[in-house]
């Protein structure tokens, strides 16, 4: 560390849209706080995310704990893209575009259906449709289309503009933020407490007593494509086999995503983007017309049971975890946010993602 640090109530690890959101959230409650970012804000997974708001594309039977969060905080995000759009002065280009999961063939509609299944069983809002009527929503989608479910509640944010809305929004608050700044050691930051929030690489961390939260790395690479003419090629997010397409409205559009057990290898490969652009091609073809603006790789941050980890170590209750959001950071910024500043505020959150299904507190 070569910068000096000045003494804080709060020290976060890690400049992405989790850290940055809990540092805001944080010092709303009257704290001093400070983000420390090894790089630039928002370099690591949050600047390669889609931000898709997904809680109905993604649930699952088995990880009911991660549906009521991703629920609960896709119920949030409007009034926190406002209040973004109001205290920085930026708009974070949310769209309450709902969604498509839409089949190919046979195998595919069979899948979409069990998937559909799933969702009603879990009481979320779905509609079955046969692949012309998803046509009349979406005329460019392929032909050969047979069947598609639209999940209305599943929306989009751009997740460039929430990094820079919330690093405008510190900033405003009277946040310190810290770039080119690597935490090594978390027992030396001269702070009361410190929030975790090191994404993918939060794994690193641990003095012996804190080590063990298990985050890992899980690639994705994934494209930013643009129509020269604008906005028309599709509306509506498109969820398929093997990836998905985010529109953003006005002409961009952004096309991911691989699931690689890589560990940190950023690069992208030739197969990735062909199997990405196949894929979809074959879903909507006017993709292959579009502009290919940027490649990129981020690391999703992994834990076993894809949940991500929020709350004070059973261990040392200087050491608040916020971390290991994986698939779906983006979506739980505003919930974790919440409950990381309601935890630093003495007041605990209520939910059921703490640290303490990893670690235990040592026994007596
Ligand atoms: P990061 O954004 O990775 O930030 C961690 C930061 O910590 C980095 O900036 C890093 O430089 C810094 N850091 C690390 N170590 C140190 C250190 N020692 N000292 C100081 N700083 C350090 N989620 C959704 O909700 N919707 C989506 O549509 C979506 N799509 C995705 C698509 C892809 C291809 C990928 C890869 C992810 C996607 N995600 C999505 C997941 C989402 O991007 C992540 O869950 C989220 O960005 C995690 O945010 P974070 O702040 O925890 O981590
Ligand atoms: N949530 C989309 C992804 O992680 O690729």
């Amino acid at each position: 560390m070569s910068t000096e640090l000045p003494r804080v109530d709060v020290a976060v690890v890690g400049g992405g849209v989790i850290g940055l959101a809990a540092a805001w959230r944080a010092r709303r409650r009257g704290l001093e706080v400070a983000v420390l970012e090894r790089g630039t804000f928002g370099q690591g997974a949050s600047r390669a995310a889609a931000g898709m708001l997904a809680p109905v594309a993604e649930a699952d039977l088995q990880e009911r704990d991660l549906l009521t969060a991703n629920l609960e905080s896709a119920r949030r995000w409007p009034a926190f893209a406002r209040e973004l759009a109001d205290v920085a002065g930026v708009d974070v280009g949310y769209r309450a575009c709902g969604t498509l999961l839409v089949a190919r063939d046979r195998d595919e509609a069979e899948h979409v259906e069990h998937e559909r299944d799933v969702r009603e069983r879990l009481g979320l809002r779905v509609e079955r449709m046969l692949g012309s009527a998803a046509r009349r929503l979406e005329p460019a989608l392929a032909p050969s289309l047979r069947l598609a479910v639209a999940l209305p509640d599943d929306h989009a944010v751009e997740p460039l503009r929430v990094v820079a809305a919330l690093v405008e929004a510190c900033r405003r608050a009277g946040v310190r933020l810290i770039e080119g700044f690597e935490v090594g050691d978390l027992s030396a930051l001269p702070a009361d407490r410190v929030v975790v929030a090191a994404g993918a690489w939060s794994g690193g961390f641990g003095d012996g007593r804190t080590a063990g939260i298990p985050v890992r790395p899980v690639k994705g690479q994934s494209l930013r494509l643009r129509d020269p003419s604008g906005p028309g090629l599709c509306d509506r997010v498109l969820r398929f086999e093997g990836g998905y397409l985010v529109p953003r409205g006005d002409g961009r559009y952004y096309l991911g995503a691989t699931v690689e057990e890589r560990g940190f290898d950023d690069a992208v490969t030739a197969l990735g983007v062909y199997e990405l652009l196949r894929e979809a091609s074959e879903i909507l073809p006017g993709i292959l017309e579009l502009e290919l603006e940027e490649t990129l790789t981020g690391f999703r941050p992994g834990t076993p049971d894809n949940a991500p980890v929020i709350g004070a170590d059973p261990r040392d209750d200087r050491i608040v975890w916020a971390t290991g959001h994986y698939r779906n950071g983006i979506l739980l910024c505003p919930v974790t946010a919440d409950w990381v500043a309601a935890e630093l505020a003495g007041e605990g959150a209520d939910h059921a993602l703490r640290p303490d299904r990893f670690v235990k507190e040592p026994a007596a």
